[in-house]
């Protein structure tokens, strides 16, 4: 097995090569510390407040793509073969300022400016995009920057108007030649570094990594790294193996079937948006409050779905709609329904040298109405207190099939069994929806903790069936309908 020892990126417009990483370096101190580019700030050091906003441009099946991504939970060793941008390679054409900061300055939108590069750059992936954006989009593009002193109203104008400055760069007249330079990187061979009892391989493939992961069964898989990179940074775990895995694009494909979605585990939010949301266009509201844009560019489906959480955002909805889940290892694989794979918290059914490989997404039924519900406390960039999914088949006014799963409610995410039962059978009215919300606590004993009490979580998801009647009517809940 041919292997390399070193790792190497391009750093704005030079390259970099190293032959001493561990796995639990991160991309942030590497650029502030050993690279001295200070531009980029640490704030939280959890992927947060957006402080620590680079781009990271890779080759992906549709060519050369930038991302915003969290330098302070990235680890380093995701960024071989990439191309890493930071706040000081940004430039006008004309050498002076770039149009966004250019925006910036004109508008007023920055005041201490501790934030200022991150919310710079996240508005250079907005740009790069959309040079003229709208206000959904700008808003969506910044849920994971946080300015405390500004104010959001000029940095907003900024961005109304940053496309007004300038529609191009030098980056973007070099992206041809930094394309060639990360295609020509691309060796196939497995990447085998460490730095001090701390040890990161990037296997070849993902046949490698089954091999891998056998012959390390106990290795710390990593994907977006945006759970494990704060085990690293508000922690202090170590991680004498982990195994990388965003840089292998078969695990990065979203493929279809007559009848469903096949979704890589390595698909990240934002890949997964526009595949997803052309047969789910229920979710459209609820993937945008996943999170905000860098950990969605970082995060994936299957981190999502294997670290086991009981308040991942993913599940619910996935459970409503019959998900099912491939695991595999060595060169077998098995499949099971998602909601099988929740056996208990902190327990999954994943044998040690396994791993997620594949989502499979059925096509919506006939007939079916789908909804996808985020309750929490903050609309933007916060983790659910209750997340739930309902896919409920009616045929000529009578429920004929009904799924539904609530996250935040139990040690998993779990099916609602018993209002399941309650619904099918039944004519499609408020008053069997209501009904079937009682049955709820049979299924349920939610806790309380900082996020929600138990009565309020038990409530809230009660009163989410009205709230699809209502939708399903097309008309609004009224407060007599939910209290
Ligand atoms: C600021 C912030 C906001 C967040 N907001 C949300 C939110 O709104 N909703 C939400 O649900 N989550 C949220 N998260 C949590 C996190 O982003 C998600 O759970 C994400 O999907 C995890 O995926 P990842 O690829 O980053 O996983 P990683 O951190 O790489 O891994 C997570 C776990 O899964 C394992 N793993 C990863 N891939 C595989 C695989 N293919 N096979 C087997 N095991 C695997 C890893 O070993 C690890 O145990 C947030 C995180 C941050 C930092
Ligand atoms: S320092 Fe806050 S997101 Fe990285
Ligand atoms: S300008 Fe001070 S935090 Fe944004």
């Amino acid at each position: 097995m041919a292997l390399r020892r070193t790792l190497r990126f391009l750093l704005n417009d030079r390259t970099v090569t190293l032959s001493a990483v561990a796995a639990t370096d991160m991309l942030l101190d590497h650029l502030r510390l050993d690279q001295s580019l200070r531009g980029t700030k640490e704030g939280c050091a959890e992927g947060d407040c957006g402080a620590c906003t680079v781009l990271v441009g890779r080759i992906g099946a549709n060519g050369l793509v930038y991302e915003p991504v969290n330098a302070c939970i990235r680890p380093l060793a995701t960024v071989d073969g990439c191309h890493v941008v930071t706040i000081e390679h940004l430039r006008g054409t004309d050498g002076g300022l770039h149009p966004v900061q250019r925006a910036m300055v004109d508008h007023h939108g920055s005041q201490c400016g501790f934030c200022t590069p991150g919310i710079v750059m996240a508005l250079y992936a907005l740009w790069m995009e959309h040079p003229h954006p709208t206000e959904p989009q700008i808003e969506c593009a910044l849920q994971g920057n946080l300015c405390r002193c500004t104010g959001y109203a000029p940095i907003i104008r900024a961005a109304l108007a940053m496309g007004d400055y300038g529609t191009t760069d030098p980056l973007m007249e070099e992206r041809a030649q930094v394309g060639a330079t990360l295609r020509d990187w691309q060796d196939g061979v497995r990447v085998d570094i460490a730095k001090g009892d701390s040890r990161a391989i990037l296997p070849a493939s993902v046949d490698d990594l089954a091999r891998v992961l056998q012959d390390h069964p106990d290795a710390r898989i990593i994907a977006g790294a945006t759970d494990v990179g704060l085990w690293v940074t508000k922690f202090l775990r170590d991680l004498p193996l982990a195994v990388f895995i965003s840089h292998l694009d078969d695990l990065r494909a979203v493929t279809e079937t007559d009848d469903a979605l096949h979704i890589g585990a390595m698909v990240s939010y934002e890949q997964a948006r526009a595949p997803l949301l052309a047969h789910f266009p229920h979710m459209a509201r609820y993937w945008d409050r996943i999170a905000g844009w860098q950990v969605r560019a970082m995060g994936t489906l299957g981190g999502n779905i294997a670290n086991g959480s009981p308040i991942g955002d993913t599940p619910p909805p996935f459970i409503a709609l019959g998900a099912r889940l491939v695991l595999r290892h060595g060169d077998k694989r098995r499949e099971m329904p998602l909601e099988d794979f929740f056996l208990d918290y902190g327990k999954q059914d994943r044998a040690a040298g396994e791993f997620v490989e594949t989502i499979i997404l059925p096509k919506p039924a006939p007939d079916t109405l789908h909804a996808a519900y985020k309750l929490s406390k903050r609309r933007d960039e916060d983790i659910s207190a209750v997340a739930a999914g309902f896919s409920i088949t009616v045929v000529g006014g009578t429920i004929t099939a009904a799924r539904m799963a609530f996250g935040g409610m139990a040690a998993t995410p779990k099916r609602a069994h018993h209002a399941e039962a309650a619904l099918t059978g039944q004519p499609f009215t408020l008053g069997t929806l209501q009904a079937a919300a009682n049955t709820l606590p049979q299924d349920f004993t939610p806790l309380s903790d900082m996020r929600a009490s138990a009565d309020y979580r038990m409530r809230a998801a009660q009163n989410l069936f009205t709230r699809f009647w209502h939708e399903a009517q097309g008309t609004p809940a009224t407060l007599e309908d939910v209290l």
